[in-house]
């Protein structure tokens, strides 16, 4: 038990503070002690992001999440409508993790003027995978984070590895324009059946759910028959392997990719034979739910 003196000496936890407005979160910024750590989100907040909060205080920082829904990196016909929002909940969630500000803005202080101007990602990284499937998107992406990044001017900003080419393109982007931000990954945080968290989750019925890790487990599968494969143009076989797997369980595949972890190209003999180099990505359609996994091998 701490004495009355001591309860006294500790700091007050100060509230979190929740900032609708661009000038809002910049009066709260002029307060702090130091330059915050950026966790960037889009809400409906699950473990993983939370991981993402444990990291930015463990990197010493007051932390700014941030809660923006952002259109322009939704493809027509993609989900931004039923996009899942619930900002009091997710105010609760960051509160309890130890967040200390949260920025909640609405699309007219991201996006006061019409954003004309874009940050176009080397479509070597952003045009394959994820940037083949949903075009633009990574140019939308890189811009709103870009401007998260000038709106609270952190010293680190952390992201998840679960959406693997996004950490990447983040990563590549603030290293070409030094912005001078550290750039963190944290490790995918999954349900206890091996499902990455994900917010679209929730789309997904209760049997469709009870089918999510076969995902997972086709990207373990391809990964467990990677030492039996000595040369890179063995590779394709296996990725088609993997794919037919999962169209025999109902799923409509994206693609399922062996890559250079580095910069996301096709891995060549050397990356095979080294340890450590090599990623698998996969993306699939269960019913109208887009899923999306990857892991390091
Ligand atoms: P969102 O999908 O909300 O994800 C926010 C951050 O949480 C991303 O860095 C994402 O990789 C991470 N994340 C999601 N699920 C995770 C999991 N299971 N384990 C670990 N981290 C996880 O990604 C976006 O929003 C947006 O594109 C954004 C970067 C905010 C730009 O709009």
């Amino acid at each position: 038990m701490a004495t009355r003196l001591e309860q006294a000496a500790m700091p007050t936890p100060t509230p979190m503070r929740i900032l609708h407005s661009r000038a809002a979160l910049q009066a709260e910024l002029q307060a702090l002690p130091r330059p915050p750590v950026l966790v960037p989100t889009m809400g409906h907040l699950h473990a993983g992001h939370l991981a993402l909060v444990a990291r930015a205080r463990a990197l010493g920082g007051p932390v700014v999440a941030s809660v923006f829904v952002n259109r322009p990196q939704f493809g027509a016909g993609e989900d931004f409508d039923r996009y899942p929002r619930d900002l009091e909940r997710d105010a609760e969630l960051l509160r309890q993790a130890g967040c200390d500000l949260l920025f909640a803005p609405g699309e007219a202080d991201m996006y006061p003027v019409a954003q004309t101007f874009q940050v176009r990602p080397d479509p070597q990284l952003a045009s394959q995978l994820e940037g083949a499937a949903r075009p633009g998107h990574f140019d939308a992406v890189a811009t709103v984070v870009l401007k998260l990044l000038q709106l609270t001017r952190p010293s680190a900003a952390v992201f998840g590895k679960k959406d693997y080419q996004q950490w990447l393109v983040v990563r590549a982007m603030v290293e070409q324009f030094a912005l001078g931000v550290r750039i963190e990954g944290v490790d995918t945080v999954r349900e206890d059946d091996g499902l990455a968290m994900s917010s679209r989750n929730s789309y997904l019925s209760p049997a469709q759910r009870a089918q999510a890790p076969q995902l997972q487990r086709a990207l373990r599968a391809l990964a467990a028959r990677l030492p039996g494969c000595a040369e890179a143009r063995g590779l394709q076989a296996l990725e088609a392997d993997a794919q037919q797997q999962l169209r025999a369980q109902g799923w409509d595949p994206d693609y399922i990719s062996v890559r250079r972890r580095a910069d996301l190209q096709p891995a060549g003999d050397e990356d095979l034979a080294a340890a450590g180099r090599l990623v698998v990505l996969g993306a699939a359609r269960l019913g109208s739910t887009r899923l999306l996994d990857n892991l390091e091998i």
